[in-house]
C-alpha cells in the first residue's frame, strides 16, 4: 500500500553579509518528509534539488564535529541529530545568535572557541619537560573519567547561543569556557593555583556572570553536566575571593 508522503514547509533565514544591500529575509521551501530524515539531510536535499546558494555547515554528520548547530524552531540544536519527525508543524531554521554570521545558517564558532581557549589558557601548565622515553604516568580511573567527561564538549556553541548572559555580555566566557577551566582545575598535572584562574574567570565575564537559568545544560546535545561544572568553578572562585583558599 502506498502511504501518502507528507510535505513539510521549511522557513529558512537568508542573509549574506557580503551583500548588505539585500536585507535579511525568510525563504520558504517544501520537501517530502521522509522517514528517518534529519534536518541535515533535509538541508542537503534542498541545496541539491532546489537552491544551491543555501549556506550551512557540516563535517561529520554524526554529532561529533559540532559544526551543524543552528536554531531549530527556536532552540539551539544539531541539524545532524534532529529528526524532522520530532518537530511539529512548519520547521523554522535560523543561525545561532552570539557568533559572527557568515551567511544564512552558517556562523563562525571556530574563532569564538579559539579566543576562549587562549583566554583560559586551556592547556596543561607544568614545569616538567616532556620525555618520550618515560612510561605514561598512572591516573585513577575515576579521575580520568571526570576529565574525559569535561573533554566530551564538541564546541558546537548550543550552550552559548541559548545563554541569556552570553547574549547580553560580549565577553562572557559561557558554560563551554567554564567547562574548559573545570577540566584543568581537576587535572593534577596542571600546576596552576586557584588565584591564577581567578585572574581569568573571577568576574562577571567569567563564572559570576552566570544567572543559573540552566539553558546551557538544557541545550547541550552531548548532555554535559554544565551546571555542575559551573557551580564547582564558582565555589572555588568564591572561596578564593573571600580569602578562604
Ligand atoms: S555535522 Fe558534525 S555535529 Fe553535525
Amino acid at each position: 500500500m502506498n502511504k501518502k508522503i507528507k510535505q513539510r514547509r521549511f522557513s529558512i533565514f537568508r542573509y549574506n553579509p557580503q551583500t548588505p544591500e539585500v536585507k535579511p529575509f525568510m525563504q520558504e521551501y517544501f520537501l517530502d518528509d521522509l522517514a528517518g530524515m534529519t534536518i541535515f539531510v533535509a538541508l542537503n536535499n534542498i541545496r541539491e534539488t532546489q537552491d544551491p546558494s543555501l549556506n550551512f555547515d557540516f563535517v561529520c554528520r554524526a554529532a561529533i564535529c559540532g559544526s551543524c548547530a543552528m536554531l531549530i524552531n527556536g532552540k539551539p540544536r544539531l541539524a545532524c541529530k534532529t529528526l524532522t519527525s520530532d518537530l511539529k508543524g512548519d520547521i523554522v531554521l535560523m543561525p545561532l545568535p552570539v557568533f559572527k554570521l557568515l551567511g544564512d545558517l552558517s556562523v563562525d564558532t571556530g574563532s569564538w572557541f579559539r579566543e576562549i581557549t587562549i583566554k583560559t589558557q586551556a592547556w596543561i601548565h607544568t614545569e616538567s619537560t616532556f620525555n618520550p622515553e618515560l612510561t605514561e604516568l598512572p591516573m585513577e580511573n575515576s579521575l580520568a573519567n571526570e576529565i574525559y567527561e569535561a573533554e566530551r564538549c564538541i564546541e558546537c556553541g548550543c550552550c552559548i547561543a541559548g545563554c541569556v548572559t552570553a547574549n547580553l555580555r560580549e565577553n562572557f566566557l559561557g558554560a563551554a569556557g567554564v567547562n574548559k577551566v573545570a577540566r584543568f582545575i581537576i587535572d593534577p598535572r596542571d600546576r596552576r593555583e586557584t588565584r591564577d584562574y581567578f585572574e581569568i574567570i573571577g568576574s562577571d565575564d567569567g563564572t559570576f556572570g552566570c544567572m543559573s537559568l540552566m539553558a546551557c545544560e538544557d541545550n547541550c546535545p552531548m548532555e554535559l553536566p554544565l551546571q555542575k561544572q559551573l557551580s564547582f568553578v564558582r565555589r572555588k572562585m568564591l572561596f578564593h575571593g573571600l580569602g578562604k583558599s
